[in-house]
């Protein structure tokens, strides 16, 4: 075992964690020739692992019956509660293999806190810290076959809760489902990790004061597909948004958020209104950047203020990052009444490096000097 993996033995406390979960193992098993087939290159989340993890709740009992089963269809009352109101929130986490072939995740605790704030604000039940870091690590100790190795290869974790209560009724449901599914990817993007391009939506919003925008729920990205879909009528890949209050300032992509370098070294990334995910890999490259001793400054960003920055040289890399894409270069930023390319359409030098800063951490190739990894088998 290597010494980083050495570091992070799981504690009994983890131990006495999923052995709160009740592994009931599927009868049907993918035969492993198949597994391997199927984890070989997947398009991002469309392959699953046999078992999922689940809880249930109700207002009566709270969490109840914790168990790892046969990952299957979901039976639902038609009448049931989030296919009406939507009142769902969800996770994004990966599992990487290392060199020993020991399994780790990334900073769980911060999607866990994530989780329990979106839940509040959906309101829908609080599941603990400990419930959320059980249900994946015992769902990836049932399924440690299926995390995949090698670069850009991960299992995708995907906890969920849906309001599970068959009632039309417009209040919060007084029952709830938690689930983890686990699904192998490769690279976020097919063309793999190459410059993206973005379209500056002014006609459509992600989010405004007081509203889901903080919050990682299903409807944010329900809204943000129609213009996703302008974006790619456009000749891009991906919609950026603005504030909706004036359509001034950078907020964030479809699913991502936004970081812009600046010539003399210093980083913006847009401030975190209320209305902006607060993603773990923002938080994350924050801090890797802070230690090389960049000025990262997190502000309202006006979009003039960057296509004038492009023109003139002074911006000269803009990079995307969340989970599931990590870090991805953005070539070309193009709206209604402009179009630039940054950096030559190639990818940014420093994005590349924090990248690989980054992922050498998460696939354990560089000492985790923040304590941001934690065993999971
Ligand atoms: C993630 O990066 O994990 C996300 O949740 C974004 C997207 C796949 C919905």
């Amino acid at each position: 075992m290597s010494t980083l993996a050495a570091q992070h033995q799981p504690s009994s406390s983890e131990e006495d964690l999923i052995a709160l979960f009740d592994v009931r193992p599927t009868d049907a098993p993918t035969p492993p020739a198949e597994r391997e087939a199927a984890i070989a290159a997947p398009k991002f989340g469309t392959v699953f692992t046999d078992h999922m993890a689940r809880i249930s709740w109700n207002s009566t009992d709270g969490w109840v019956d914790r168990r790892i089963e046969k990952y299957g269809p979901l039976l639902l009352d038609p009448a049931t509660a989030v296919l009406h109101y939507a009142q769902e929130i969800f996770e994004g986490m990966k599992a990487y293999r290392h060199a020993d072939g020991s399994v780790w995740t990334f900073r769980p605790e911060a999607n866990a806190a994530r989780f329990a704030r979106s839940a509040h604000r959906l309101a829908l039940p609080a599941l603990s810290v400990d419930d959320f870091v059980g249900s994946i690590t015992a769902l990836v100790r049932t399924d440690v076959d299926w995390v995949p190795s090698g670069d850009e290869a991960s299992l995708y974790l995907r906890p969920f809760m849906y309001a599970s209560e068959a009632f039309l009724g417009v209040r919060p449901s007084l029952e709830a489902e938690y689930l983890v599914i686990a699904s192998p990817v490769g690279p976020y993007f097919s063309g793999g990790v190459k410059p993206v391009s973005i379209w500056v939506d002014r006609e459509y919003s992600r989010a405004g004061a007081g509203g889901t925008g903080d919050a990682k729920c299903g409807g944010n990205y329900a809204s943000s597909l129609l213009p996703q879909v302008v974006a790619q009528q456009h000749g891009c890949e991906q919609v950026c948004f603005l504030d909706s209050g004036t359509r001034t300032f950078l907020e964030e992509l479809g699913g991502m958020n936004v970081f812009v370098v600046k010539a003399d070294g210093s980083v913006e990334t847009p401030e975190l209104s209320g209305s902006i995910l607060e993603g773990v890999t923002r938080s994350s490259i924050i801090r890797l950047l802070t230690d090389r001793g960049h000025d990262v400054v997190e502000r309202r960003i006006p979009l003039t203020d960057v296509l004038a920055g492009i023109r003139d040289g002074s911006v000269t890399e803009v990079f995307a990052c969340g989970t599931a894409a990590v870090i991805t270069p953005i070539g070309r930023l193009a709206g209604s009444d402009f179009d630039h390319t940054i950096g030559g359409g190639e990818a940014g030098s420093l994005t590349m490096a924090i990248r690989a800063e980054l992922t050498d951490i998460q696939t354990g190739r560089a000492a985790d000097r923040h304590g941001w990894l934690r065993r999971l088998a």
